[in-house]
């Protein structure tokens, strides 16, 4: 068959898996089978250099390079007005009766047929999530944004298009779409996120926000994050007489909907709904913080028409933070890893929506004289769960307040902070409402955070150093600051759980190739306050070299752009700082160089693999393994020797083994041979013109 024939077929074919796997949840094939359609595809886009724009490779996502641009939604998006209680629902459908009324005698005077009235009624989720609008044209999905702030959105297509039951294309051929929908992170996705990582996310709807603003588009399928749709905001070329008709059409277009929408014909029956889904919330598997009330027939919509925020055809149930009442029984005091030292609850174990709640933050210091909690151990103290992961203390239970029966038994106790290190016992510093271990470099917890953050990908770029690692090498006493990275030995390594000879020699060579740092990365890498990748940029810039960046004065730092005096200050109180003076030192003793950014060969930005680390497998057709690196490596990717979660692609030659098999297990994307690298490169330059 016509190779492009046969791409076609892959792509409507796998599409097709896609969306039964995805969308409806229902798998068609097996995962074996499905790879081996993808690899088969993969391989003919290699061979044509050609790819179909709703091609399934065209899911697998990037690094991304610079802000997400504005989009001017096509129709400005609304938000909708509220009700709390019963009362409050039935005015507003009282209110819509008499305006419906109202409509209806005009449109007799005109001679046109009544509007149904008591409308039907529509009860939906409202999705705690982010609200995003996709636009399709000519049956392709061509822009995604998100609210902002309802005529002004990001622009976050390259990374809508990465969502897996997101479609590329839509069975419409014609015309021009946007479609609503929210954006969410189920519960169980964040749950798996929050045990896996050190940072955790307080709720699902920051993990969505966070993944959707991520320069690396992956993110969204790290965290599961996915779209139900609810709304048609434009049809160049259809219009629909009920919500359930835009529904069944957003159904049609293949995509995912609102897993709940059903239809009313009375208030009573409505108000059951209501009340019947609110128990019913807890074992949903996202977030949904009420429910939307929304009016059935669009004529009668059109006839309502809006208020100047919001529509008034449909209304917002707003579900009541749930509360509970429970002891608390101590305050734990925990070092966070940039050295803030956070007072957290302990509780005696209560069910608040049908999850079993243990702690509470308690924020900080000036938070627990506010709520007046200075003397509540041992009381009863009021708790809300919203959709966070940490509930609050919002203060003192009722029966708390006039020292009732309720305390007798329980001495009341203040809650002390203390005066030194939880952890490492340095006294500690107060900033603001804040309690602060100075300490940085060799209070525990914050060195495991401070050698994360040094060795990742964005700083030194030391593969293999791992949370785990980290620990293990401080609980261990073999490293007391990052400059101990340094003078490591195998001897130590191979001491360790878990660590094997290749293990340690691969560690210790990452180690030595992070010598050589560009200036930026080694400002970044050394963790001074306020000093994130982009500002650290900035300075390197600026100054340099490292030497005029550290003996900057205040003024010089105020003087680079985007540098304010918190920053300069920080800046300042970094370099002055004796333990930090210590350790450089040391680092430069040990061989670690900051390239001054004249040094550079090339602005690694510009290039069209820049950002990527690749593995190579197997034989290719007619470059070297060696030459295939140098290849890479001049267009500013990097070759590594492991597959690992940080490898973007592997590129597999003939007879590739156990690294493509880890590869297809880990889902990184294989590039088939000196072909598929070609049309890599290919693509990503074509992509950067796009972009330039
Ligand atoms: S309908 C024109 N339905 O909640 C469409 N909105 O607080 C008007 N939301 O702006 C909105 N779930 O972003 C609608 N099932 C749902 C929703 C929903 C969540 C969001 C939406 C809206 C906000 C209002």
């Amino acid at each position: 068959m016509d190779k492009r024939a046969r791409m076609a077929e892959l792509v409507a074919l796998l599409n097709d898996y896609n969306y039964a796997y995805y969308t409806l949840g229902e798998p068609k094939v097996s995962d074996a089978e499905y790879d081996a359609l993808y690899d088969e595809l993969v391989l003919l886009e290699a061979e044509t250099g050609e790819v179909l724009p709703d091609s399934p490779t065209q899911k697998v996502g990037a690094k991304l390079s610079g802000r997400f641009p504005e989009h001017r939604h096509l129709v400005p998006l609304q938000s909708l007005d509220k009700a709390q209680t019963e009362e409050a629902l039935e005015d507003w459908a009282r209110r819509t009766v008499r305006l419906i009324d109202e409509a209806n005698r005009a449109r007799a005077a005109r001679g046109e047929p009544p509007l149904p009235n008591p409308p039907a009624f529509v009860l939906e989720p409202k999705f705690d999530g982010l609200t995003v609008v996709l636009t399709y044209e000519n049956g392709r999905l061509t822009r995604a944004a998100t609210r902002g702030n309802g005529v002004v959105g990001e622009m976050i297509l390259e990374t809508v298009k990465v969502i897996p039951s997101v479609p590329l294309s839509i069975p419409a051929t014609g015309g021009t779409y946007e479609f609503q929908g929210e954006a969410i992170m189920p519960r169980s996705r964040l749950i798996a996120y929050n045990e896996a990582h050190e940072t955790k996310l307080a709720n699902a709807r920051n993990g969505v926000a966070g993944a959707l603003r991520n320069q690396d588009t992956r993110e969204v399928r790290r965290r599961g994050v996915d779209i139900f749709f609810y709304h048609v905001n434009y049809a160049s070329d259809r219009e629909f007489a009920t919500h359930r008709e835009m529904i069944a059409f957003l159904r049609e277009m293949r995509l995912k909907v609102t897993p709940y929408s059903e239809a009313f014909d009375d208030l009573q029956a409505l108000m059951d709904a209501i009340r019947r889904l609110e128990a019913e919330r807890a074992a949903l598997d996202y977030d949904i913080d009420g429910l939307v009330v929304k009016i059935d027939d669009i004529a009668v919509r059109q006839a309502l028409g809006s208020t100047a925020k919001a529509p008034r055809w449909a209304i917002a149930w707003k579900f009541k933070a749930e509360e509970a009442v429970t002891r608390l029984i101590e305050v734990a005091w925990n070092v966070g890893r940039t050295g803030v030292v956070t007072p957290q609850a302990v509780l005696e174990p209560v069910d608040i929506g049908g999850v079993t709640v243990r702690h509470a933050t308690l924020n900080n210091i000036e938070d627990i004289e506010r709520k007046g909690l200075r003397f509540a151990r041992g009381r009863l103290v009021r708790l809300r769960r919203s959709n966070d992961v940490i509930p609050q203390i919002l203060g003192l239970a009722e029966a708390e307040r006039d020292e009732s029966e309720s305390t007798a038994g329980h001495p009341a106790h203040e809650i002390v902070p203390p005066e030194v290190c939880p952890a490492c016992g340095t006294p500690l510093e107060r900033e603001g409402p804040f309690l602060l271990c100075p300490n940085s470099l060799s209070c525990k917890p914050q060195l495991i955070r401070q050698i994360v953050h040094f060795a990742q990908r964005d700083a030194m770029d030391i593969e293999g150093l791992s949370e785990k690692t980290a620990e293990q090498l401080v609980d261990a006493a073999i490293v007391t600051d990052v400059a101990d990275l340094f003078q490591l030995k195998a001897e130590d390594l191979l001491r360790l759980p878990r660590f094997g000879e290749k293990k340690a020699a691969n560690l210790l060579e990452a180690i030595e190739r992070a010598k050589r740092v560009p200036l930026d990365r080694f400002l970044f890498a050394l963790g001074i306050r306020n000093v994130g990748k982009e500002m650290a940029r900035r300075l390197a810039e600026h100054f340099r070299t490292f030497q005029t960046v550290a003996a900057a004065s205040r003024e010089a730092l105020t003087a680079v752009e985007g540098v304010g005096d918190v920053v300069a200050e920080n800046v300042l109180h970094f370099f002055n700082a004796p333990h930090v003076q210590k350790t450089l030192e040391k680092l430069f003793r040990l061989g670690v160089v900051p390239l001054p950014l004249e040094d550079r060969a090339t602005e690694a930005g510009a290039l069209p693999l820049a950002g990527l680390t690749f593995v190579l497998t197997g034989t290719l057709q007619t470059l070297s393994r060696e030459e295939a690196k140098a290849k890479i490596e001049s267009l500013g990717g990097k070759v590594t020797d492991s597959v690992s979660k940080k490898t973007d692609y592997v590129v597999a030659g003939e007879k590739a083994g156990s690294k493509r098999a880890k590869a297809e297990a880990l889902g990184i994307p294989i590039l088939e041979g000196e072909a598929g690298l070609t049309a890599l490169i290919e693509a990503r330059l074509k992509a950067n013109e796009v972009r330039l």
